[in-house]
């Protein structure tokens, strides 16, 4: 078996040194879709902003591509390998698609054109500036900014965000087609529980900072019920 792309081992962290995740263990292997659930607050953000090195390990360690990046800087632990799409995209409004795209390749066009072979709906419009684009088409674009750094681990921070449920439909298969086409793995933290289960191979349930459960998306997807009620707000009812 190959070692895990990432392996969160006992891991805490906060702001402030007060901690709101406490002592959790994640991995996401190669090829594999992994999603972290949990109600508004559960410290989901907060995980993946420490993955990024964004926001400091109190104790435990992070473990990314075989190494500890616990107290790396996050433009270090980006250029090994890590993409990640923030909550708000952070897209530069001002610019257009195209320049955004460039912003995220290291190789050139060639990644440029691999990326957005994903996304067909932003070719016809690579010169539109990003700040008039659509919610779903400006999702698309900080996803395909993620890709062209050829990312071996990509970490989507509430993809579902303010877009409609169709949008969300067609946009999660396209990420198991990127794991298969590529290898990469994906950690995905998402509320419309029931869809990130359809497109995951396996997810973790965050509660107030803690792991409260881990399984494959099918064994947890037949258990959503107790998933829904014990762990997760009656707004991610869906
Ligand atoms: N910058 C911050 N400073 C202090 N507390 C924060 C900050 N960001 C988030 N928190 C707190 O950390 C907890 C987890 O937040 P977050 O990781 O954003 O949850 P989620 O993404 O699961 O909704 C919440 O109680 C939140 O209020
Ligand atoms: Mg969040």
């Amino acid at each position: 078996m190959t070692a895990p792309l990432l392996e969160i081992r006992g891991m805490s962290t906060g702001y402030n040194d007060v901690p709101v995740v406490r002592g959790i263990d994640l991995e996401v292997g190669a090829g594999e879709i992994v999603a972290l659930l949990g109600a508004n607050g559960a410290g989901k953000t907060t995980t993946l902003l420490t993955v990024s090195g964004l926001n400091p390990v109190m104790s435990g360690d992070i473990v990314l591509f075989g190494r500890s990046v616990a107290g790396n800087r996050p433009h270090a632990i980006a250029r090994s390998g890590l993409a990640h799409v923030l909550e708000d995209r952070s897209l530069f409004f001002q610019l257009t698609v195209r320049e955004n795209l460039r912003l995220g390749a290291v190789g050139g066009a060639g990644d440029l054109d691999q990326a957005l072979a994903y996304f067909p709906a932003l070719t016809p419009i690579l010169d539109r500036r990003a700040g008039l684009l659509s919610g779903g088409e400006q999702q698309m674009l900080a996803m395909a900014r993620a890709l062209a750094t050829k990312p071996k681990l990509l970490m989507v921070d509430e993809m579902s965000l303010g877009l409609a449920p169709i949008i969300v439909e067609r946009l999660l298969p396209v990420l198991r087609q990127i794991v298969d086409d590529t290898g990469a793995g994906v950690l995905l933290v998402e509320q419309h529980v029931h869809l990130a289960l359809e497109v995951a191979d396996r997810a973790y349930v965050l509660s107030h900072g803690d792991l409260v459960m881990s399984g494959t998306a099918a064994e947890l997807a037949a258990d959503q019920h107790l998933l829904r009620s014990s762990y997760l707000g009656a707004t991610e009812l869906d």
